[in-house]
């Protein structure tokens, strides 16, 4: 173990090198014009576990591609399932790239490129895990399978039914993930709960074209006005979300929960720093945590409506849309959710105007129970990866697929994240930083050692 880790430590620069390769390839899953780099990025995966020894194939699921990968040399050990994604979201605005987002550079220790961070440079960590091993020993203490994925950011639509349909391939005792984040910097962390996610697209129409404002306006419903207004009534004048049902499946914080969140190490104003943001503002009663890791959400990400070029344009808008999300914690289920937010629309869209609310992509909320092994030997994988036990955390994020995992397949699961909150995964000059890197491909390679010894 102490070889395998000295061996790590001094193959970094080469680790970080074939790191960037793979964040060369533009893979923004939800846009078709990117699909062949999607499939180039989980081959790119699959020639990287080949070269290490690993033998590796890109499966089809009717979507994306993903890479499946396995290496079962240690008879009556235990499986480890490694999942993670290699797909990433749309970089736009470009503009606010300090760098082109698919060509990484390091800065001050941090690598930057869209995936860094989320997911790529976590999953890039069990492969070099994995190598560090097979180089040192010529072997792995425990058996591996890993399923790389090209969908995660769509809501790993196709997953499911490739698993359901690929059992043995899936089958392992324990699935580790890294594709979260550490509490703050030099806090190793195990995450013990995701929010899911419901997302909608709000369609409201007042009539067939646009029409002149002078001629109409005043007199016809404006689309704009009525989005606004409907949209304005999804919370109370606190801010709690105002759909009937909505909280009622709600779970509080378990008591030993409340008690360590209470103890890390954030005030409020540092979360609000983290965040960029003015201000924080959110469900009365509640610190941001909770409000984060504990409590639904309904947020509106995107409207679009009316004149939006240059210049001023005289017209009463007929249509308007929104698009929005609702975050969802352990135990709400998404059908009832999309239910509640479907009959709530239906009250709040007034007579002689039609409204059309589409479903998007969902993930249910996921909790870990903390007292089984698994857990501790996560533990003392962490600690030796980063030199310190792990603080545990929940996250606000949703990684659909968890549930699947431990529900249908019944594999408990192992949230191990290395990235960091002000990471900017998703938003411009996504980053990672490479002494996190570091310490997760080591925390990988005890993990195998660790799960050995159970
Ligand atoms: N890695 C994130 C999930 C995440 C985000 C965990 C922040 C912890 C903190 C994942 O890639 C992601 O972005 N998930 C989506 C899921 C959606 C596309 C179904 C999310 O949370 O919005
Ligand atoms: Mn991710
Ligand atoms: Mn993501």
């Amino acid at each position: 173990m102490r070889d395998v880790l000295a061996a790590i430590d001094a193959d970094r620069a080469r680790h970080v090198d074939e790191l960037k390769d793979l964040l060369r390839i533009p893979s923004v899953s939800s846009d078709p014009a990117h699909a062949a780099d999607v499939r180039q990025a989980v081959e790119a995966v699959r020639v990287a576990f080949e070269r290490i020894g690993i033998t590796a194939r890109v499966c089809e699921t009717g979507g994306h591609p993903l890479c499946h990968a396995e290496w079962m040399g240690a008879p009556g050990k235990p499986t480890l399932l490694v999942y993670g994604h290699v797909d990433v979201q749309p970089v736009e605005p470009l503009a606010e790239w300090t760098t082109p987002p698919f060509e990484p550079v390091e800065v001050n220790g941090n690598l930057i490129a869209r995936g860094a961070s989320d997911d790529k440079g976590q999953v890039f960590t069990y492969l070099k895990a994995a190598e560090a091993w097979l180089k040192r020993t010529g072997s792995l203490p425990v058996n591996v399978r890993f399923v790389i994925e090209g969908e995660e950011e769509v809501g790993s639509p196709n997953l499911p039914a490739w698993m359901m349909a690929n059992r043995e391939a899936v089958k392992a005792d324990v699935v580790a993930i890294s594709d979260t984040s550490q509490f703050g910097p030099g806090l190793p962390s195990l995450c013990t709960g995701l929010r899911g996610i419901a997302s909608f697209e709000l369609e409201v129409r007042t009539g067939q074209t646009d029409v002149h404002s002078g001629t109409f306006g005043g007199a016809v419903p404006n689309a704009i006005h009525i989005l606004a207004r409907m949209i304005d009534r999804l919370h109370d004048e606190e801010w709690r979300i105002d759909v009937p049902g909505i909280y009622d499946d709600v779970a509080e914080p378990a008591a030993f929960e409340r008690e360590s969140w209470s103890a890390l190490p954030q005030s409020e104003e540092e979360f609000r720093e983290t965040s960029g943001f003015l201000s924080l503002l959110g469900e009365p009663g509640r610190t941001s945590l909770e409000r984060t890791w504990a409590r639904p959400t309904l947020e509106i990400v995107g409207i679009t409506g009316g004149h939006q070029g240059p210049g001023h344009k005289g017209v009463v808008p007929c249509r308007a849309v929104a698009k929005f999300s609702t975050r969802l914690v352990p135990n709400m289920r998404p059908a009832r959710v999309i239910e509640a937010v479907r009959r709530r629309i239906a009250e709040l869209t007034p007579a002689g105007v039609e409204s059309n609310l589409q479903f998007g992509h969902g993930a249910p909320p996921v909790s870990i129970p903390v007292d089984s092994k698994w857990i501790a030997a996560a533990v003392r994988a962490l600690e030796a990866g980063f030199g310190k036990p792990p603080v545990m955390i929940r996250e606000g994020g949703s990684i659909p697929i968890v549930t699947f995992f431990v529900e249908e397949l019944g594999i408990p699961c192992l949230l191990l994240g290395y990235g960091l909150h002000d990471d900017r995964i998703h938003g411009p000059n996504e980053k990672f930083s490479l002494k996190d890197f570091h310490a997760g491909i080591r925390t990988g390679a005890a993990l195998l050692h660790e799960l050995a010894m159970i």
